[in-house]
């Protein structure tokens, strides 16, 4: 963590925007405060977006004369349900608020609220370094107020609640996901008070909706080392609630001295690998679920082993319910991820045998466009500690890839349109639709998938004809188009 002194630190609060608004909290008499993430993100050096400021007083008061005397060019927004408004000025936003003292019911996120001191909005704050506030007023400018050491958690990269954390997270239970998902963004470490409360106050997650669970759950997906987040869900047995899909792979199973492999941590490693070269959520979230379907289809075969057949084609089935229930878009987002859970295993099918052109082809055709995505999960899924075996994986991906690219170039597969479609096999054959014209349809397509014929018109055609006579006995009605 950056070292600021107390001069550096007005400093970094001597902008235009600060200046303005210490200068109007003065005028109006108010105690006045930039507190919250962006205070955390000024002491971590990091980016920082949004800003919170605090008052003791009316939040909506001082946003208003903070506007009137920019003038045109501000934009504010007064929400006077809640207390708060919300200025927009060269670029930058800025929340206003008085401070408050809350208090929660059970069955609900949504606090009862009344005015308070500066320590009581510190108090109802969800961690120690997210408390932080620095004072705007002109005698105290700079100021920092950190009542409960979050300059310490900062440098120490520890993340625990000001107050008693089962108070903290069964007062709004989201803040159980944004522990996990600060941990896991910032590389800290959940103290352990703080994580145990995790654990025991789980259920109350249930009344947090899944349009904010999955805010966060993403947030921990596009850090950096995503694996690190789950394994926080896992141990504190958040994930069995939100993702019983994942956590259920946690498990090893030993039969004749023979175990599998646990696919929670495989799949965590997959997940890392894939965010090392992707910043794609949605290939993210394909590697996370690749493996889903496997406590589905998990066999013990006396003369194999362990099996897990068809767990790639059980997993993508899961995957519509699945993102109906997070709430996950059900666009072709989702069918991108059902897509590649479903065909995760066909790379390496190819390349663990004699990469063939007609293999490669319908490979290219399935995967259409998302044919790297696909390839990209599949290196990112060899996790074998035998170097030999990887190398040789990777090895043959190589191939797979180079093959992928040479029949790409003479075939044009990735968006395959067939050179001679239905109503043409109509036209030609004098037809209305039937089912003959469909087994023709698919005779052309498997015949140039399997290199049978070239993807151009003219030799599709006369295959068509050739296999209409040897099927149906149909004979040519209309001179074909050429
Ligand atoms: N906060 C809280 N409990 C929550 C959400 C927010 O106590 N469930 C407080 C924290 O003090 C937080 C501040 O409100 O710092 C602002 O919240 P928000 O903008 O959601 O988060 P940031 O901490 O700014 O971080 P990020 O923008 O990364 O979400």
């Amino acid at each position: 963590m950056q070292h600021f002194s107390p001069e550096e630190l007005k400093d970094k609060v001597s902008t235009p925007m600060f200046q303005l608004i210490g200068q109007v909290a003065d005028e109006l008499g108010m105690e006045c405060y930039v507190i919250g993430g962006y205070v955390r993100d000024l002491l971590m050096n990091r980016p920082s977006k949004d800003i919170d400021v605090v008052v003791k007083g009316s939040g909506i008061a001082i946003a208003e004369a903070v506007k009137a005397r920019i003038g045109h060019g501000a934009h504010l927004s007064v929400f006077r349900n809640f207390g708060t408004a919300q200025l927009k000025w060269k670029g930058q936003e800025v929340e206003f608020v008085g401070a408050r003292r809350e208090s929660y019911t059970h069955d609900s996120r949504k606090p009862i609220v009344e005015d308070g001191t500066l320590e009581d909005d510190q108090n109802r704050r969800d961690f120690t370094i997210n408390a932080l506030a620095i004072c705007l007023n002109h005698d105290r400018l700079g100021e920092l107020v950190d009542p409960f050491g979050g300059v310490m958690d900062i440098e120490d990269g520890i993340i625990a609640t000001p107050l008693d954390p089962d108070i903290t997270f069964s007062d709004d239970p989201l803040r159980m996901m944004r522990c996990v998902r600060f941990a896991t963004t910032l590389h800290f470490q959940i103290e352990e008070e703080t994580f145990e409360a995790l654990g025991r106050n789980r259920e109350r997650l249930k009344i947090v909706s899944a349009e904010r669970i999955i805010v966060e759950l993403n947030k921990i997906m596009m850090s950096d080392q995503p694996s690190r987040g789950f394994v926080e869900l896992q141990r504190s047995g958040l994930l069995e609630l939100i993702l019983p899909e994942v956590a259920a792979l946690d498990v090893v199973e030993t039969k004749n001295g023979r175990s599998h492999k646990n696919n929670f941590y495989h799949t965590l490693e997959v997940l890392d690998n894939v965010a090392r070269l992707s910043d794609n959520l949605y290939l993210r979230w394909a590697a996370l679920l690749h493996d889903i379907g496997k406590p589905l289809c998990k066999r013990w075969e006396p003369l194999v082993g362990w099996t897990f057949h068809n767990h790639n084609y059980l997993g993508a089935k899961l995957i519509p319910p699945l993102f109906r229930r997070l709430k996950l878009p059900l666009d072709e987002r989702m069918k991108y991820v059902k897509k590649l859970v479903d065909l995760h295993m066909r790379p390496i099918a190819i390349a663990d045998d004699i990469v063939t052109d007609s293999a490669v082809r319908r490979l290219l055709f399935e995967a259409g466009n998302d044919i790297d995505d696909l390839m990209t999960l599949c290196e990112a899924d060899i996790t074998s500690r035998n170097e030999t075996k990887k190398r040789n994986f990777l090895n043959n991906f190589k191939l797979v890839r180079i093959k992928l690219k040479d029949i790409e170039e003479k075939d044009r597969i990735r968006n395959f349109q067939p050179p001679v479609d239905g109503e043409e096999i109509m036209h030609l054959f004098g037809l209305t639709p039937c089912r003959e014209v469909g087994v023709l349809k698919t005779e052309l397509k498997d015949g140039i998938l399997d290199g049978k014929i070239p993807n151009e018109h003219d030799p599709a055609l006369a295959f068509v004809i050739q296999r209409a006579k040897e099927l149906f006995q149909l004979e040519v009605k209309e001179t074909p188009a050429s």
